[in-house]
């Protein structure tokens, strides 16, 4: 057939299938990513989703310093086991601010996406001053030091406003603010309107020590994960 003699002309000469396959793969290349220039946002805007506190910036830090995503995950995948185990699977909105994103790839212990309101802030307090006292077959190391290390928040401003170098939006009055409302939201007294900037902060006294700590920043973290947005009236938009 002649349609199968050109094909063997093309499978026998290298230098026409190198010039042929460049020339498919460029057009197909073009096709999948050409539009992604032209599209504002690749992720569906979601209710709830505001950039992180101060605390619960300076948190993640310390998330990501000791490394606790080598043992857990912050990525809830759309499958029946991980939804009733964890709850809603993870939307691509709940990530947008991080950066980098802290999905993980290992669960040695459990997912952490919706860990927030979990336990109380004195169970966490425990359990990362001695695991075993709260989960006697925990693996989990201690991180009881994290009580012992005041924090100052020296340059929160200046990681806000990296974070806002690539594409966070914080604001010139968060950033004004933020060495005020990073005490703020670690001790129950005085208002400096860190609620109102960041719509679902918590704050009080996370350890229970009159300084901040590192101690109050991680909790501070753990305990907003998966609470911005409200499942209860969220409802995927499926003309995307
Ligand atoms: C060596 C692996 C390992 C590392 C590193 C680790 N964890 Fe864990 N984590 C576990 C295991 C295993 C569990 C389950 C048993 C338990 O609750 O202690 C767990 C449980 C937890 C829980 C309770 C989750 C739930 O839903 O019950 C939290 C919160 C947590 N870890 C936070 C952290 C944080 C924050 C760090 C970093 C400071 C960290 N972990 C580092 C292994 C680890």
């Amino acid at each position: 057939m002649a349609a199968l003699d050109g094909h063997k002309k093309i499978e026998t000469n290298a230098t026409l299938l190198l010039t042929l396959s460049f020339l498919v793969v460029t057009i197909g290349g073009i096709v999948e990513i050409a539009p992604l220039f032209y599209l504002e946002n690749t992720i569906e805007d979601v209710e709830g989703m505001r950039p992180y506190s101060p605390l619960e910036l300076a948190g993640r830090e310390i998330y990501i310093r000791e490394g606790c995503y080598v043992c857990h995950s912050q990525m809830i995948r759309p499958m029946r086991d991980e939804v009733e185990r964890y709850g809603h699977y993870s939307l691509a909105a709940e990530s947008q601010y991080d950066h980098p994103f802290q999905w993980g790839s290992k669960r040695t212990g459990p997912d952490l996406a919706r860990v927030g309101g979990r336990y109380s802030d004195e169970w966490h307090v425990d359990h990362f001053t001695d695991p075993q006292s709260v989960v006697p077959e925990s693996v989990m190391p201690p991180y009881a030091f994290l009580a012992d290390n005041v924090l100052r928040p020296t340059y929160i401003a200046d990681l806000m406003e990296t974070h806002r170098f690539v594409g966070v939006p914080y604001t010139d009055e968060m950033i004004e603010n933020a060495e005020l409302d990073f005490v703020q939201q670690a001790t129950d007294f005085g208002d400096s309107g860190v609620v109102e900037r960041y719509p679902g902060a918590q704050q009080r006294d996370f350890d229970g020590q009159p300084e901040v700590t590192e101690m109050d920043a991680l909790i501070a973290y753990l305990q907003m994960l998966g609470t911005l947005v409200d499942f209860s009236t969220f409802t995927p938009d499926e003309s995307r």
